[in-house]
């Protein structure tokens, strides 16, 4: 992979904490354990969605962080319901009456329909920026094309996209084509999900246990490959062979990537999020870098001449 620098001011964190098991997985007692873990860390940026648990991750983030003006909160919506302006803005105002905030630091549309006209969501993003109600506007799950044309929108608004949420980890790359260099060319931070592939990256699948990829069919699908499971068989043998869990490899190896994404971590309880989180300390070498990079196979480039590599 070439080596790009981000110009333009990064508005997040090196690593975040997603809240998607609050309120769900993690009830309020282990969400207030996890919040405190996290704070214990280091880790300042706490990820929501209105969609997550009905509302319930977004009320209990709402509760963990109220008062506390040193943390960076980001929500998100548009995932269900029409994209129209109208809507997206009470779907926004629901989720400050849970956060209990009248502002939040970072909102993203957090899925795009195609059939839907792009105009009114980026309008709807660009007027509760203006009206104070976020400083950072995000993009999640878009296609490196439509994010473009969303800044080119935006720019008629005078704003501009500043974060994208897209999907990353070993075992699911496809960020690496378009997506991540795009971010780095238009200094757009690239906060990216699911770096432990739902959990299929901490080897407990090979082991027969069980989780989010055994209990939820979308997961099973998106993780269903056997490449990927080979690969996550094989990097818990180079986690043995590190001495480290084979999570905070694979935390530490979404870290190194020369785009510099910056990962959201998440657990369902503190005994699982700690070797997410000693990832933010694990130095991994260039040569540990490259020899799990190997377990899966890069993605072809956008103009599948791989020939010309
Ligand atoms: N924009 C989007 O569309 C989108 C999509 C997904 C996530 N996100 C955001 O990104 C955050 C992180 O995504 P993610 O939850 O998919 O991240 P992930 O790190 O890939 O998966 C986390 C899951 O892995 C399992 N796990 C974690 N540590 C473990 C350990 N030590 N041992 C065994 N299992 C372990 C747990 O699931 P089980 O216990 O159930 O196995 C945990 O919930 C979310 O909280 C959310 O904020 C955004």
């Amino acid at each position: 992979m070439t080596q790009l620098t981000t110009h333009g001011k990064t508005p997040v964190r090196p690593f975040s904490f997603g809240t998607m098991q609050f309120g769900g997985k993690a009830d309020e007692a282990a969400s207030q354990a996890l919040f405190e873990t996290c704070l214990d860390a280091g880790i300042t940026h706490f990820d929501t969605a209105y969609i997550y648990n009905g509302g319930a991750s977004e009320e209990i983030l709402g509760r963990l962080a109220k008062d506390r003006d040193d943390l960076y909160i980001a929500t998100k919506v548009g995932y269900v319901g029409s994209c129209n302006k109208a809507d997206m803005l009470a779907q926004f105002d629901i989720c400050r009456s849970r956060l209990q905030r009248d502002s939040v630091d970072l909102l993203y549309l957090h899925h795009f329909d195609p059939t839907a006209d792009m105009r009114p969501i980026v309008d709807m993003l660009a007027t509760v920026q203006s009206r104070g109600m976020i400083r950072h506007i995000g993009l999640s799950n878009l296609a490196a094309w439509q994010v473009m044309k969303a800044q080119a929108i935006e720019a008629e608004f005078g704003t501009r996209i500043d974060v994208l949420q897209p999907m990353y980890n070993l075992v699911k790359r496809q960020a690496e084509v378009e997506l991540l260099p795009m971010c780095a060319d238009q200094g757009i931070a690239a906060c990216t999900y699911s770096p432990l592939g739902g959990g299929l990256l901490t080897g407990k699948y090979a082991k027969g246990g069980s989780g989010r990829l055994t209990e939820d069919d979308r997961y099973a699908t998106r993780y269903s490959l056997p490449v990927m499971s080979h690969a996550a068989r094989r990097l818990t043998e180079l986690a043995a062979e590190a001495g480290v869990h084979p999570a905070t490899l694979a935390v530490a190896w979404v870290a190194a990537s020369p785009f510099r994404p910056q990962p959201i971590l998440s657990a369902r309880s503190v005994e699982q999020v700690q070797p997410s989180l000693d990832a933010m300390s694990y130095t991994l070498t260039p040569d540990l870098y490259s020899k799990i990079a190997a377990l899966m196979p890069a993605p072809a480039p956008a103009t599948d001449r791989n020939d010309d590599l």
